[in-house]
């Protein structure tokens, strides 16, 4: 709650009070300002006076007598209102977002709700990200038979690289490591400013991260050796033609493309079909047409199927995995339902926390300048 209240006021003084009140009794103004001045925190008595006044309008603080002291009742509300909002953001986002139009709120003036909304959103698309992360890097691939695959495929050492839909970074920050640099792009803005704080934390230099879009790769600048883009969709290009005609443009001479995607008959997609509207047709005719534009473009296209799973450490875990992606990749909220289909499913198999999820690679190598 601390963390909360501390971005609620809206100056350093206010802050402060709010602070000292929290773990000490009702005090007079004069007393704060005693107090304050004790913890090394010397304002003047004239400006304590009105911050104190203007936090008891606000029914943050509440006076008695002489004394003001933090108004509990809204203290607690603040927390219940925050454990809904906790407990709600793991899974919807629009919940949380409601939950923080609820009427608590309507106890802090217009500025000051904006405020505290953009501070609540930071904080939960930090541990939304950090949920796909945990995602995608920790439970995925834990052979890292897909990163052995790109490796010994895209032979990056020296290599000017372009990886499209970076994502949370979980193939970047290993290509990084053995190409001469990379350029990864990103439609989302979330994605590249988490990257972005990554890179920083890794104080890594040969790695360049853009808010861009696909559709627009023709007027990015740069020609690459090596394309590479993982899991990000591609074949759901409205215009394949168009693509696969920029892919090739942007290689050097020589250079390889390399595509990674679902295959449609795994582990993984049983299981979210499930939940949703069963895709898998229209997702293999999709790929099917980027291939044969591949083909058309490149001459010839190679497709391995490289083993690989997602191992989970509980059914908790598991279960949160096929939640997110159903809500964030499908827009489809999770019920009991799913989670009894999901029982019944795991119950049938040798090895329950184990889903494999086999890499789809498509390989082409661009050989004439045609
Ligand atoms: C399933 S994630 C895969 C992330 C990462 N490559 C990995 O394998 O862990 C797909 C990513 O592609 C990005 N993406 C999808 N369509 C895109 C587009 N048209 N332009 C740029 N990025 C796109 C999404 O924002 C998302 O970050």
């Amino acid at each position: 709650m601390g963390e909360l209240m501390f971005t609620l006021a809206t100056n350093k003084v206010s802050d402060d009070i709010i602070n000292l009140l929290a773990s000490s009794f009702p005090m007079t103004v004069r007393e704060i300002e005693k107090a304050l001045k004790n913890n090394g925190k010397e304002y003047s008595y004239k400006y304590i006076f009105k911050c104190t006044q203007e936090l008891a309008v606000t029914n943050i603080l509440v006076k008695k007598g002489l004394k003001y002291e933090l108004n509990r009742k809204y203290i607690l509300h603040l927390k219940l209102f925050a454990g809904l909002a906790a407990k709600n953001y793991k899974l919807n986002q629009n919940v949380f977002t409601e939950a923080m139009n609820s009427e608590v709120l309507n106890v802090f003036s217009v500025e000051e709700q904006e405020q505290l909304r953009k501070e609540l959103m930071k904080i939960v698309d930090k541990h939304i990200m950090q949920k796909l992360s945990e995602w995608y890097a920790r439970y995925y691939d834990p052979e890292h038979n897909e990163l052995k695959h790109i490796l010994e495929v895209g032979k990056l050492k020296g290599k000017n690289v372009l990886e499209l839909g970076f994502g949370t970074g979980r193939i970047t920050f290993e290509i990084v490591k053995h190409a001469k640099h990379v350029t990864a792009i990103d439609k989302d803005v979330d994605y590249v400013s988490y990257c972005e704080n990554m890179a920083k934390e890794r104080k890594i230099k040969n790695l360049t991260l853009k808010a861009w879009d696909i559709k627009n790769l023709a007027a990015l600048k740069g020609q690459y050796d090596v394309i590479i883009s993982g899991w990000s969709g591609l074949h759901y290009s409205a215009d394949i033609e168009t693509l696969v005609k920029n892919l090739y443009g942007k290689l050097n001479k020589n250079g390889i493309l390399i595509i990674i995607e679902a295959y449609t008959q795994s582990e993984y997609i049983q299981i979210l079909n499930l939940v949703r509207k069963k895709e898998t047709d229209y997702i293999m005719k999709k790929q099917k047409f980027l291939k044969e534009a591949l083909f058309r473009k490149f001459g010839s296209c190679q497709e391995d199927l490289i083993p690989s799973y997602y191992g989970f450490p509980s059914f908790e875990k598991l279960e949160e995995t096929f939640k997110i992606e159903m809500h964030y990749e499908e827009g489809i909220i999770w019920t009991e339902k799913d989670t009894k289909k999901l029982q019944n499913f795991l119950k049938k198999k040798n090895n329950p926390l184990r889903v494999d999820e086999p890499p789809l690679f498509f390989i082409c190598h661009k050989t004439s300048t045609k």
